[in-house]
């Protein structure tokens, strides 16, 4: 774990510089995740944590009630119609519509938007993104040039997006309103104290953000309804705990969050056994030893927490589902856990994330029955980030206890 630790080590270039563009076109160029100038990267960072603070986040929480029950009313119309609820696709369009109102203040409301084309867009970033990294020839082949030119025109929407969104929050600075103190408003700000107003920067972490911000936390509120689709008794204990706590009142609150802690327990036993991004690497520049292995200096290291969340030797019984793992009694998994990596390059979305998770999550327990239908994969699809195979799909009854 010192090699995460550690600012000794940096991202591998490899991977993270070639990610400055794909398939030729600029794509997470020198943004937050990619940024391999360590010194680059420690002032934008510097600049992005305020609007990640838990004052910061705590204001957030209006917004995350406001869209989860977006969700909730759309559940309640397929109870009502009797429609299954393809879950994964759902949740999906709640986590975009978070970060693209709390960090962008832009208004999608894609669960009624149906023909927006941001979640494909996205997904289509994320399987180039695997291609161009992993197979340096798959360009060459004609019958992959059809997905590069989509890939493209996908990139290519994200940052026209980001530079309508950046001019229009500019015009509003220049016309003296005010604007939140936002994403947006500290990527503007990292521009500034570079000296450069460097538009493409800009849109660098435009395009991170939206796409950090949303699909990793869809795909572990996805992954856990898919295990809780095979684990009735925890869904009991998990609904008894909702009750107790927000009972039915509608707007969960900031302080709720923290009572919710068997709900806490499953989320991280989720994000042990289906961490949405599941490693990273980092350059070892000259040798070194490691704990008694030696590590020749020209070499990339992976980190990866999808195995280290599967071993035996650091979890007993691994691929069994048990939050009790995270009991706050429980002896805490040292280094051998980091679904969110660690050291200075680890999340800056942690909190951010699991907020809005837990406000899903216990919205979904306080009104819902979910059944997943049966006959789905339980299976892991690689795009770059895991994500569950099937689409979690389910069917929906209300449960039947009036809301505040
Ligand atoms: C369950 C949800 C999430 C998981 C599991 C997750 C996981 C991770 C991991 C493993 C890294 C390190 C990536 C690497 O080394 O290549 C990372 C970095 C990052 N994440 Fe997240 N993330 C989540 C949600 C979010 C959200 C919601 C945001 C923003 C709102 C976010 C923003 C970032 C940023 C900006 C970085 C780069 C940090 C830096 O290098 O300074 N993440 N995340």
């Amino acid at each position: 774990m010192e090699m995460l630790m550690s600012p000794k080590y940096p991202k591998d270039p490899y991977i993270y510089k070639r990610l400055f563009n794909l398939f030729g076109t600029r794509f997470l160029g020198s943004g937050l995740v990619t940024d391999s100038d360590h010194d680059h990267w420690y002032r934008q960072r510097r600049i992005m944590d305020p609007a990640f603070s838990n004052s910061y986040l705590r204001g957030l929480t209006n917004t995350f009630n406001e869209r989860a029950d977006y969700l909730m009313e759309k559940l309640e119309e397929k109870a009502e119609s009797k429609s299954p609820a393809h879950m994964h696709h759902m949740i999906s369009c709640v986590t975009l519509d978070v970060i693209a109102k709390v960090a962008f203040g832009m208004e999608l409301d894609l669960l009624n938007n149906t023909q927006s084309p941001f979640i494909n867009a996205i997904s289509l970033c994320l399987k180039g993104m695997v291609q161009f990294v992993r197979d340096p020839l798959f360009e060459l082949y004609p019958w992959n040039w059809k997905f590069i030119k989509d890939v493209k025109l996908a990139v290519k929407l994200l940052r026209k997006t980001g530079a309508e969104c950046i001019a229009e929050r500019k015009r509003a600075i220049q016309n003296g309103e005010e604007v939140p103190k936002d994403i947006l408003t500290q990527i503007l700000k990292c521009a500034e104290e570079e000296k450069d107003d460097d538009h493409e920067q800009m849109l660098d972490n435009f395009v991170t953000f939206f796409i950090a911000g949303q699909e990793t936390t869809a795909n572990q509120i996805a992954f856990t309804l898919m295990e809780l689709g095979r684990t009735p008794e925890i869904v009991a204990k998990l609904r008894k705990e909702v009750d107790d706590v927000i009972g039915s009142k509608q707007e969960i609150e900031y302080e709720d969050l923290g009572k919710l802690t068997y709900l806490s327990q499953v989320l991280k036993e989720s994000l042990r056994l289906y961490p949405p991004a599941p490693g990273t690497s980092r350059w070892v520049a000259e040798d070194i030893v490691l704990d008694g292995i030696h590590i020749p200096g020209g070499v990339v290291v992976f980190v990866d927490s999808y195995v280290s969340g599967r071993l035996d030797t650091l979890f007993k019984d691994p691929l069994r589902f048990d939050p009790d793992r995270f009991h706050p009694d429980a002896a805490k998994p040292y280094f051998c856990y980091f679904p969110f990596a660690l050291g200075p390059r680890s999340c800056l979305g942690q909190n951010f994330s699991q907020m809005e998770a837990k406000i899903v999550m216990a919205k979904l327990l306080q009104r819902f029955e979910l059944q997943l239908i049966p006959g789905q994969s339980f299976g892991i699809q690689d795009t770059g980030s895991l994500r569950p195979r099937s689409s979690v799909v389910c069917t929906v009854r209300s449960r039947s206890h009036a809301l505040d």
